[in-house]
Formats: structure tokens, sequence, C-alpha cells
């Protein structure tokens, strides 16, 4: 039986081997693969401890990162698809859930922002 989220190292766990899904991603690579990863890694993991672990610090607005980008609906599909793949292999609880939970309703905000839900 898996185990649910419940701390820092389940968290690299979880954004590493996502992200390794997601350098795999022929649709998705371009977007990350000039990123400076020493500091995009620690922001992402700052980011799910503060979201999963209840740990203060993270002040940054995740929509507004996005809206610069040319991104899609498929793109959202695909990035989400990887996402609950990466936390259903690992782990299973409350915590999992909410990770899946919160992952689609920020790439909900940000398609909305984007007016990428209205066909
Ligand atoms: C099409 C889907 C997505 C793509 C291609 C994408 C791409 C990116 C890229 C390239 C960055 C780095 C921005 C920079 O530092 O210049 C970033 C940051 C980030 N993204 Fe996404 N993203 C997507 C969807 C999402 C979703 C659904 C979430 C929901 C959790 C999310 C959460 C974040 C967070 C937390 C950051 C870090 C912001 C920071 O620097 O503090 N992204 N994204």
């Amino acid at each position: 039986m898996k185990q649910d989220i419940q701390s820092t190292e389940d968290i690299e766990l979880l954004v590493d081997h996502f992200y390794s899904k997601v350098m795999q991603s022929s649709a998705l690579r371009p977007f990350f693969k000039d990123l400076n990863w020493e500091e995009h890694l620690p922001r992402m993991k700052q980011f799910w401890r503060f979201i999963l672990l209840d740990e203060a610090g993270y002040t940054e607005n995740v929509t507004n990162k996005h809206l610069h980008m040319p991104l899609t609906k498929e793109l959202f599909t695909d990035w989400l698809f990887l996402f609950h793949q990466t936390v259903d292999e690992y782990f299973e609880g409350p915590k999992a859930s909410l990770a899946k939970t919160r992952a689609t309703l920020i790439g909900l905000g940000i398609q909305g922002k984007m007016n990428l839900l209205e066909d």
C-alpha cells in the first residue's frame, strides 16, 4: 500500500519524477529546457511544501508567472496528466488528492485568465 505525501523527501521525489516526465514530453520540454534548474526546482519544491506540508514562506503569484507563456488547453491537459500520473505512481491519501486538486484548480485559474476555457 502506498503512503501519503508526508515529508520534504516525498516532495523531492514527487517534483523530481514529475520533471523527468515533463522533459520526456516533446510538447512540454521546450518551456523548461532553458530554465535555470538550480532556481526553478527549489522554488517548485518550496511551493509544494507550502501547499502540502503547511510550510510558510511561499509568496509568489503562480498564475502571473505563466501569463506571458504561449500556453494552450492541450499543454495544460498534458501537464496535468503527467502530474496526476506521478502523484498516483508514488502516493495515496488525502495529501496526494490535495496535490492533484490544487494543480487542477491552479491550471484552470491560469487557463481562465488566459481566456483558454471559452471554447
Ligand atoms: C501548460 C502547463 C504549464 C507549463 C508549460 C508551465 C511552465 C512553467 C515554467 C516554464 C515556469 C518557470 C517560470 C520562470 O521561472 O520563469 C513555471 C513556474 C511555475 N509553475 Fe508552471 N507551467 C504549467 C502549469 C502549471 C500548473 C498547472 C501549476 C500548478 C501547480 C504550475 C505551477 C508552477 C509553479 C509553482 C511555478 C514556480 C513559480 C515560482 O517561480 O515561484 N504550473 N511553470
